[in-house]
């Protein structure tokens, strides 16, 4: 599918009645993306009963759970996202770095299934998805074609996953109790960085009418979900933690970037409160720092391509992290000793000591990228800096030992190792692999999509450079309340409109 071609309206009757008769058999209510970003605006009777329903199980009405307002239990709605503050202590900058949980949303533990119900409602409600002749593919290194496979059991159709070999344990033992085949799920060579793998396992599925691919990296509406939920559920934390605090300014938002959804949030950040935007990379994969390649251990980012849907023109900060500050860090954060460490030489709070294991590699991954911007601006205590963790170290636990086997020798973390490792990467941390980007940078990074997005798949030339500016993507936001409606309609269709 070209995916300049918005859905807007019903294009296929047929299909789309094929879909509103599964969603009723299913007993599935469809979120609005106004109602992912405003839960407390659902009616009681949409989700009545909601707190006694298992977070992590298959049931329809976890689609409510679909967004930035669960408590810390999961089953309950907070008042405002729940967030880390981290202590200057910590960080080593004045600047205060916020940072939203990913791994209290349901199912898979990350907020990449908000990326694949934005993928998909919008494809259900206009029937170019249907449910019950196609299977839903979705190519991924493991967050996104899990939430895709937990939404395609809800809505009752086969959800494929299509993800590199060599990614977390943690990933595949999910993946098999949640598909309905050991077919659905796909192997791909390689690991983190192989997307042009990826792609061309999805080239050949979409060979076969009955498979449609939910291509993440080329999706507007993964773009337009996280402008329209993710964006301001990090304003609505900032400004709780500004508020307490007395004041101050968001000066930056930081993402490291797989398919580039989590970073549309910096768009709505920068509109509302002037954020800079910064992106993430791997060092060992420096693609947008330097064109570069590489494999690396930051799961779920640097796929060494620039995506359709990163709005670069509007990116202010590039940032390198190392996988070994990752791998380390996440050793130190998730042992016993390691978190001692951190009481006794930086005086961190053992409750803050806990929450440290709701950050998985990628969020560690931003905390760093927050303090080298917060440096590298000399940002000051009356700055804020907002990021997420997309999801916590149970998703890696496999990699703990791993690592300290491999990298270390040691069977356990000693203090002397996390001392070594806590000073070198989160002390350490400091403004090399970093550009604020100029006019020039910016379109260099630009121009580089070039090669995958018109020469290897096929977009035309006069679509690739449309995103060169801000009125094409402000353009989109029109969108979501389009397909907001279309939802509603669905609803109503499926006779679920006030029961979910
Ligand atoms: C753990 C993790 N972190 C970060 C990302 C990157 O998020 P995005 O694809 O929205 O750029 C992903 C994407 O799958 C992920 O799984």
């Amino acid at each position: 599918m070209n995916p300049f071609d918005f859905p807007s309206a019903v294009d296929d009757k047929a299909t789309r009645a094929r879909a509103v008769e599964r969603a009723r058999a299913n007993g599935v209510r469809l979120p609005t993306f106004a109602e992912l970003a405003e839960p407390w605006t659902v009616s009681a009777d949409a989700t009545g009963g909601l707190e006694a329903v298992d977070p992590d199980a298959p049931d329809a009405r976890n689609l409510y759970r679909v967004n930035w307002f669960n408590d810390l239990s999961r089953a309950k709605r907070a008042a405002v996202p729940v967030h880390i503050e981290l202590p200057s202590a910590f960080t080593g900058v004045p600047a205060r770095i916020v940072v939203a949980l990913g791994a209290l949303f349901p199912m898979i533990r990350a907020h990449k299934v908000l990326a694949a119900y934005a993928c998909l409602a919008p494809r259900l409600v206009s029937g170019r998805f249907d449910p019950v002749k196609q299977r839903a593919v979705w190519p991924s290194t493991g967050n996104y074609c899990r939430g895709g496979v937990a939404i395609s059991r809800i809505l009752g159709c086969r959800g494929v996953a299509v993800l590199p070999a060599g990614m977390s344990q943690e990933r595949f033992d999910w993946l098999d109790k949640w598909v309905s085949s050991p077919d659905d799920i796909v192997r791909t060579p390689g690991t983190e960085s192989n997307v042009k793998e990826i792609y061309d396992a999805c080239a050949d599925l979409e060979r076969d009418p009955g498979n449609a691919i939910l291509n993440q990296f080329s999706e507007f509406a993964n773009y337009l979900g996280h402008w329209r939920c993710t964006g301001p559920a990090l304003g609505a934390a900032f400004e709780a933690v500004a508020e307490k605090n007395r004041g101050g300014r968001l000066a930056g938002y930081v993402s490291a970037s797989g398919s580039a959804g989590t970073l549309a949030a910096g768009d709505y950040l920068k509109g509302k409160y002037g954020a800079k935007i910064a992106v993430v990379e791997a060092v060992e994969c420096p693609t947008l720092l330097m064109n570069g390649y590489g494999e690396h251990n930051i799961q779920g980012i640097g796929d060494k391509h620039v995506p359709l849907i990163h709005n670069v023109m509007n990116t202010d900060v590039v940032i390198g992290v190392s996988d070994k500050a990752t791998d380390g860090l996440n050793a130190v954060f998730n042992t016993e000793v390691g978190r001692q460490y951190l009481a006794a030489r930086l005086g961190i709070a053992p409750q803050l000591a806990q929450m440290l294991g709701y950050i998985g590699f990628s969020g560690i991954a931003n905390i760093l990228g927050a303090i080298k911007m917060a440096k590298k601006l000399r940002l000051t205590d009356n700055d804020y800096v907002v990021t997420v963790a997309t999801d916590g170290h149970e998703l890696y636990a496999s990699e703990l030992s791993h690592y300290l086997k491999r990298r270390h020798n040691l069977g356990d973390m000693t203090r002397e190792l996390a001392a070594e490792l806590t000073g070198e990467h989160l002390l350490g941390a400091d403004t090399d692999w970093m550009i604020e980007a100029t006019g020039f940078d910016r379109e260099r990074i630009f121009n580089l999509g070039y090669f995958t997005w018109v020469e290897q798949q096929g977009i035309s030339v006069a679509d690739f450079d449309r995103r060169k500016r801000q009125d094409f993507w402000t353009g989109l936001h029109a969108l979501v309340p389009q397909w907001d409606e279309m939802i509603t309609a669905f609803n109503r269709d499926s006779g679920m409109a006030t029961a979910a």
